[in-house]
């Protein structure tokens, strides 16, 4: 294995191995990708969201490839609070850290209740509000999209926990950095975005729009740019961490995010393609660093600049 050290880099209180988390609905409860990914080559992972009960999901079809990318409308289908305390929680304990457990609700008192019961265990270090989930009839999107309500949520979770709070953000909004601030407001430790955009495909044989509630969220490579516009935003706004996901492919998509400011990243959709993660690990985050010359990750964070239209490009300058 590399030498890690120019690639650890801090997520509030937490030293991270490596910026890369997997994304939550990527990688199972975590312990399932564990078995294909050395997970000490990464920085960690984040649970499929947990709701306090169950959920079947959306009936198939459930995804659908687009250029680009991918449209999904799992439905948020989990096995509940009860069977992940029993079940779940027990192997991700034997997992490294940094070990991320994703919350979704239809309201405040959804998240609040999980994040209590939660609060005395041990064997995971942060809790991640899902306050943005496209893909269920109710709460989800509504609950993400309204500040206000956004605060409330993330203000009821904090009173219940002394966990790290990270608040996932949508990106169908108008205004991602109002979302943003009203989670700082809320008491979270750190805000993730983004979540996955609104689309709709269609079968042109069948003519039914596709996935099966007729949409779903558009994740993979094409939602890049508007992720990194997002991220860079949300870093110069906010006091709190940000945590880049949407589009990463590979270890230079990784960087970009952090140069916009990103203190730590998850990667999705690229998970699909290879359960491995071979691109994104830590070999290949060294390599990339050492081709850019990039001497820590730490070092590259928020770096990001706006080119002057009347400057010459930087390039021209040595
Ligand atoms: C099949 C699938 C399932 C997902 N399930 C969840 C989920 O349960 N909770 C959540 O917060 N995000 C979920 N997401 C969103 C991802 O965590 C991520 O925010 C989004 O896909 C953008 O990143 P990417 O382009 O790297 O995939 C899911 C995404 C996909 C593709």
């Amino acid at each position: 294995m590399p030498d890690l050290a120019p690639l650890s880099i801090s997520l509030g209180p937490f030293r991270l191995r490596t910026p890369v988390l997997l994304a939550s609905g990527c990688c199972g409860y975590g312990p399932e990708l564990a078995g294909c990914l050395p997970m000490e080559e990464i920085g960690g992972f984040v649970t499929k969201t947990v709701t306090l009960r169950p959920r079947p999901g959306n009936p198939p079809p459930r995804v659908r490839e687009t250029a680009g990318g991918m449209l999904n409308s799992i439905g948020l289908e989990n096995v509940g609070l009860e069977r992940f305390l029993s079940e779940k929680l027990p192997q991700i304990r034997r997992l490294p850290p940094f070990r991320v457990v994703s919350l979704g609700g239809y309201q405040a008192s959804d998240y609040a209740e999980q994040a209590g019961r939660l609060d005395g265990q041990d064997g995971f270090e942060a809790l991640e509000l899902n306050l943005s989930c496209p893909n269920v009839a109710q709460g989800g999107l509504d609950l993400g999209t309204d500040p206000a309500r956004v605060r409330e949520a993330v203000r009821a979770v904090r009173e219940r926990t002394g966990k790290f709070l990270i608040a996932k953000l949508t990106p169908n909004t108008q205004d991602v950095v109002a979302l943003g601030r009203a989670a700082e407001e809320g008491g979270a430790d750190a805000v993730s975005a983004i979540n996955t955009l609104v689309g709709t495909g269609v079968d042109w044989h069948t003519r039914t729009a596709m996935p099966s509630p007729g949409s779903g969220g558009l994740s993979g490579p094409a939602i890049r740019p508007v992720a990194l516009a997002m991220v860079w935003k949300l870093s110069r706004a906010l006091q709190v961490p940000v945590i880049g996901i949407g589009g990463i492919m590979d270890a230079r998509d990784v960087l970009e995010f952090v140069l916009a400011g990103a203190s730590a990243v998850q990667v999705g959709t690229a998970l699909f393609l290879d359960p491995s993660g071979a691109r994104v690990r830590a070999a290949a985050l060294r390599g990339e660093m050492d081709i850019l010359r990039v001497g820590s990750c730490e070092s590259l964070r928020g770096n990001l600049e706006k080119r002057s239209t009347h400057a010459p490009p930087r390039e021209a300058l040595r």
